[in-house]
């Protein structure tokens, strides 16, 4: 099993870490915006790279994206032609054209492209009872400096519409209301509200679901690393790596 991963940030350096150590899948190469300013990762060869043709060209079975969801929308309909692809950046697709061309090459080629539940938790309830579901609140709270908001001093809510609109508006911060609109009942009818707390060190992620005989309440909250990601993520995130790659005997999905 050859894997490609896309950035080396917060979650990239977590994921090439547990590939590196646990040598259950080689890591063919790792894409990052500049080879020249990347140390850290110095194996030698051709696996520092900064050219995404190039990446592309190298055909591997699974690519990993923690980058941006520029990544997402330009790489992964070519990749799915001969990979699977994990994107942890999904904001990506809200965009409907992405969202379609990705659709488009999974049914072209049979490949998958996976949604990690990153930050949040019961992507696989929410998944199961869509067909039931009648609405989706999902609200996150967290700084105006995480949330990258000119005045990091904001206060109260800056933004409350669909989650495909919160996406384009904060495509960094809110890849977990991607997640939940992709799990559940779609971009349009899932509603998103962000909200702007000076000082908070945590990133509060709260979700309501409301369906035919049932009603949930999802809390998930975790502190920041400094960057976008919070504590809890760079561990789910391997733990996705796991699922994917242990498709074998007993796996819980
Ligand atoms: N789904 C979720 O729940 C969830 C949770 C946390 C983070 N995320 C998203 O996952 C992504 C990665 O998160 P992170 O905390 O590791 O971010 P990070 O900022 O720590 O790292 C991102 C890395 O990508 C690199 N990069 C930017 N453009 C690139 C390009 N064109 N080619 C190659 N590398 C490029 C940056 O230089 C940086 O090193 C972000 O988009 C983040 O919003 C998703």
């Amino acid at each position: 099993m050859r894997v490609g991963i896309i950035g080396a940030g917060t979650i990239g350096k977590a994921i090439f870490a547990y590939l590196q150590s646990s040598g259950v899948a080689e890591v063919d190469y790792l894409l990052v915006s500049d080879a020249k300013k990347t140390r850290d990762f110095d194996r030698g060869g051709s696996l520092i790279l900064d050219d995404a043709d190039e990446a592309l060209a190298r055909r591997v079975d699974l690519l990993i994206e923690a980058a941006m969801a520029d990544n997402v929308r330009t790489m992964a309909p070519i990749a799915l032609k001969d990979s699977d692809f994990c994107g942890f950046s999904c904001t990506a697709l809200a965009d409907a054209a992405t969202e379609a061309a990705i659709l488009s090459a999974c049914a072209a080629s049979g490949r998958s492209f996976f949604v990690p539940h990153g930050a949040v938790l019961a992507l696989d309830g929410i998944r199961d009872g869509r067909d039931l579901i009648e609405s989706v609140t999902i609200t996150t709270t967290k700084s105006g400096k995480s949330l990258g908001l000119p005045d990091e001093h904001s206060e109260g809510v800056v933004f409350e519409g669909s989650t495909r609109d919160v996406c384009a508006r904060f495509p960094r911060n809110v890849n977990v209301h991607a997640a939940v609109a992709l799990a559940g009942i779609g971009f349009d009818r899932t509603r998103s509200r962000v909200i702007a707390q000076p000082g908070l060190k945590e990133n509060i992620h709260h979700i309501e679901v409301r369906g035919r005989g049932f009603n949930w309440s999802i809390d998930a909250s975790s502190y920041s690393l400094g960057g976008v990601t919070g504590a809890y993520t760079p561990l789910s995130a391997v733990g996705s790596l796991k699922r994917i790659l242990d498709r074998k005997g007993i796996v819980v999905v």
